[in-house]
């Protein structure tokens, strides 16, 4: 009986039903213990899900080249794997999951999207992040971060991006200067931070690679309603990776990448009277927003694009 316990099991394979079983023995030696669980599951689930729709061998190749496509469509502007993983709602359930304490309470956090940048430039507060001409009504933003108890967060370095009213990020059109509508804030003592912009637009994610092929396949659509993202960083408070969306949109409830909850709908309150610069012309908005942020790890995500 010792014996053959301790005798290594034989990885011949003698059918589907104990397949699973050999694979997952072959892998559970991995000194690693988080990478035994991760990929234990990821196999099982793998494995059933094929036996589960009977997968067939056009299917498996079909599946295969789409993968290979996501690598291929991939480049330093552009990053299909994330566009992909937003599509199937993916992005927003890990985002789920790891915020809001750990997934037990709302949260302020939503996907990253495929777009953010690192190095935005450093905008004094009050500065627009308009950096080459840019149609679209003045947008005046006013935002505050603070801690779960309310107390206002100073020192956060807050990153924006958006893109511009015809829909496509700087990076995308070359029509705009390198870092247009991408900013880097700091709030002052009293956990503020403030700036100038255009009221963003919808627009429809990129549909060229196979997320496109995906999403025209199951007849859906291929919009997000309009928004600004903010990531805000300080050291002893999970990074915040968010988005406020436009609340006139006509998209809010069908984005196509899952990102809307209810406490990420803004307030874009058209300006009355005299705007806060004199070339802002009508009509002009204005956008409050407060930020909270939870004590925990302050790590930076790896950038999608350049
Ligand atoms: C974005 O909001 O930038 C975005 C998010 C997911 C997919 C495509 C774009
Ligand atoms: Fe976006």
């Amino acid at each position: 009986m010792l014996e053959a316990q301790l005798k290594p099991r034989s990885h011949i394979i003698e059918d589907a039903s104990t397949l699973t079983d050999v694979v997952l023995d072959a892998m559970s030696k991995a000194p690693d213990l988080r990478l035994r669980q991760v990929m234990a599951s990821f196999v099982r689930h793998m494995h059933d899900f094929a036996r589960e729709v009977r997968l067939t061998e056009a299917e498996f190749e079909l599946g295969l080249d789409f993968l290979n496509r996501i690598g291929q469509a991939t480049n330093d502007c552009h990053n299909e794997a994330v566009l992909f993983s937003d599509i199937i709602g993916f992005s927003t359930l890990v985002c789920l999951l790891n915020n809001g304490q750990n997934g037990a309470t709302e949260t302020a956090a939503a996907l990253l999207g495929p777009f953010w940048r690192m190095h935005s430039p450093q905008t004094e507060n009050g500065g627009s992040i308009l950096r080459s001409p840019t149609p679209g009504p003045a947008l005046f933003a006013h935002c505050r971060v603070t801690d779960p108890e309310g107390r206002p967060l100073a020192g956060v370095e807050v990153d924006v991006w958006q893109a511009s009213p015809v829909g496509l990020y700087e990076n995308q059109d070359p029509d705009q200067v390198d870092m247009n509508l991408r900013g880097k804030f700091r709030t002052d003592d009293e956990g503020r931070f403030w700036f100038r912009s255009v009221k963003p637009a919808g627009y429809p994610v990129p549909t060229h690679g196979p997320a496109g092929d995906l999403l025209k396949a199951q007849k859906r659509h291929p919009f997000r309603p309009a928004h600004l993202h903010f990531l805000a960083y300080r050291p002893g408070y999970k990074t915040l990776i968010t988005q406020v969306f436009v609340d006139d949109d006509g998209h809010l409830d069908s984005d196509v990448v899952f990102g809307v909850t209810r406490a990420l709908v803004g307030d874009f309150a058209e300006g009355r009277g005299t705007p806060p610069a004199p070339d802002a012309g009508a009509p002009w908005y204005r956008l409050d927003y407060a930020f909270v942020m939870e004590p925990g790890e302050a790590k930076l995500p790896v950038p999608p694009i350049r």
